[in-house]
């Protein structure tokens, strides 16, 4: 088993002896892996690997699905938002939300929330916030929304009584139907103001059904549930939202930048990406 222990002048409680239970795989760092990231171990390979093999579009997905968040947190940057709420944060890579929203807005104010005990391991690299700006991080879990919403350092960091974007990337396909992913987005956004926003990806087995098949066999026998959901069922997070143009499309078609087009990058396939993705405001 491995543990972190940060020590040094930083460390407090929050990054002393995390387990990272490196014999099992482990969504973040499967994840990462697919970003061509390092902090991934044997376990989280070979259930990647076999991932890949099933369905070869899946570092597309993780780079497109990135992609989105960026433009996805630009865009309510520019739209005049000043704080988030990001459940499901994944291991820090570059840029993290923070720097994008910060890029725009220096005084921007980001909580960041992970269940996972390598992010928690990870998380320096997330609170190198703007001196103007703040960012925070909670381990919880999004299953448990009533931890989050009552945390100390989200209510320090963040000012209910102003609008703020939550952002749920890549998330909700790791909670099933059974666990009540509606009635937990929904909770989120009830504790929101007017002028607040939610900006999610999920993935979806639509476009290659038999590929995504053998993606859910693998994360399940690995120990993750996951639900992967059509179009009709990702909709169903925004109702009572007014969505942003052009509405819950496929990651790469969601208001796509001229300025990240790479002339050596074909345009990927909806089946490469295989994630539908939206912004809705709260009226
Ligand atoms: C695929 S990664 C997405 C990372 C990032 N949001 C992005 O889009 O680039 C999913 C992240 O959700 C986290 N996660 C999975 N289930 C969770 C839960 N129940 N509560 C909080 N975080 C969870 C994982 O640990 C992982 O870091």
């Amino acid at each position: 088993m491995g543990q972190y222990d940060r020590g040094g002048a930083d460390s407090g409680s929050m990054f002393s002896h995390v387990d990272l239970r490196l014999n099992e795989a482990h969504s973040a760092r499967m994840y990462d892996f697919y970003l061509g990231g390092k902090t991934n171990y044997g376990a989280d390979r070979e259930a990647a690997g076999r991932v890949a093999k099933a369905y070869p579009g899946i570092f597309v997905c993780a780079r497109e699905n990135r992609a989105f968040m960026h433009r996805a947190t630009r865009m309510l940057a520019l739209r005049g938002i000043r704080q988030w709420l990001d459940i499901g944060t994944g291991i820090p890579t570059q840029p993290n939300l923070h720097e994008v929203a910060q890029k725009v807005a220096p005084d921007a104010h980001v909580v960041y929330v992970d269940n996972d005990p390598i992010v928690l391991a990870h998380a320096q690299a997330l609170l190198a916030s703007t001196a103007q700006g703040r960012t925070s991080y909670i381990q919880a879990d999004v299953n448990e929304p009533e931890s989050i919403l009552e945390s100390p350092k989200l209510r320090e960091t963040l000012d209910f009584g102003r609008p703020v974007a939550l952002s749920l990337n890549a998330l909700m396909h790791f909670v099933p139907d059974a666990q009540d992913p509606y009635g937990i987005v929904n909770r989120f956004m009830s504790a929101l103001p007017s002028g607040s926003a939610l900006a999610l990806s999920h993935c979806t087995p639509e476009f290659d059904p038999a590929a995504w098949d053998q993606v859910t066999r693998i994360y399940t026998n690995a120990g993750t549930a996951v639900q992967f959901r059509g179009r009709d069922e990702v909709e169903k997070f925004f109702s009572g939202l007014d969505l942003v143009e052009p509405g819950i499309v496929v990651g790469h078609r969601w208001r796509p930048d001229p300025a990240d087009a790479d002339e050596d990058r074909e345009e990927p396939t909806d089946a490469q990406v295989s994630l539908w993705a939206g912004v809705g405001i709260k009226p």
